[in-house]
């Protein structure tokens, strides 16, 4: 790896626009989790904004439980610690803005056009390129913290056959390498717009952002497993204002989904 492709904070901090967001980075070549360490710091009463960034992962992780694959130097590991002013139930909408911004910043710095889908995949050429895990500490009502953890797959030059039809990288889609901080700090810069508004009480108009970036939203045909649930079935009509997907059933009826993984779509 070379030293320029570090994301060292020094080099951070000269690109970087967004004020509150990552001006406090912590930087580990190898680390268990980002999200683990960022949950440290915020125990331990790290400021809104604080950034974990590491090179490699070793238990990198996804939503439901899943493995996050974090090779040395490829992709952008960080968490972000937020300390949003909003009721818990609000706290699902601060994951889809991650991903507009997520969104936002692939499109700044590299030109590519990513489809997100619910609630907070970014995808190119329908493989999975960049995914975020948000885990929330609250209390009597209120939030103490979030941690948003994001992960995207920058350079991978390949993924093992099984991961391959899932999974793709910015480079792979864009047939170039990336430089890392353009990506990061442009991600950095757009969410903090989008997470100001967010608190300023504009959550319809963040959902708006996230509509306009999806083809997931409207009139898509999707089948969502629903935790312990069994499987439903429908077309998708958009969404509520705490960020649920509506799925339109084939009797008429409309669900909302809170929690649930799309496993298949046209
Ligand atoms: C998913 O799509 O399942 C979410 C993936 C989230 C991965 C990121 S990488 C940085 C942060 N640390 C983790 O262990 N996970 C998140």
């Amino acid at each position: 790896m070379m030293l320029q492709d570090l994301l060292l904070p020094e080099s951070i901090l000269l690109h970087l626009k967004s004020r509150r967001l990552g001006t406090i980075i912590h930087h580990y070549l190898e680390i268990g989790s980002t999200n683990d360490a960022a949950r440290q710091f915020a125990e331990q009463g790290a400021p809104e904004g604080t950034l974990v960034l590491a090179e490699e992962q070793t238990q990198g992780r996804g939503r439901l439980g899943r493995p996050w694959l974090s090779e040395q130097g490829t992709g952008i590991y960080a968490s972000i610690l937020l300390r949003p002013v909003v009721k818990p139930r609000y706290a699902a909408v601060l994951t889809l803005v991650a991903a507009v911004a997520a969104s936002q910043a692939i499109e700044q710095a590299c030109g590519l056009i990513t489809d997100i889908k619910w609630p907070n995949d970014l995808l190119l050429s329908g493989r999975k390129c960049c995914g975020i895990l948000s885990e929330m500490q609250a209390e009597r009502d209120e939030i103490r913290y979030v941690i948003v953890g994001i992960g995207i797959n920058v350079n991978q030059a390949a993924f093992s056959e099984q991961l391959g039809q899932r999974a793709t990288s910015l480079h792979i889609e864009g047939k170039q390498t990336y430089s890392r901080i353009p990506v990061l700090c442009a991600l950095l810069q757009r969410f903090e717009l989008l997470y100001d508004d967010l608190q300023q009480g504009n959550r319809a108009a963040v959902l708006q952002r996230w509509v306009e970036r999806s083809s997931f939203a409207f009139g898509k045909q999707v089948t969502v497993a629903l935790g312990n649930r069994k499987n439903i079935e429908g077309q998708t009509a958009g969404l509520s204002e705490l960020g649920n997907l509506r799925v339109k059933l084939a009797d008429g009826r409309v669900e909302e989904v809170m929690s649930g993984d799309i496993v298949a779509w046209r």
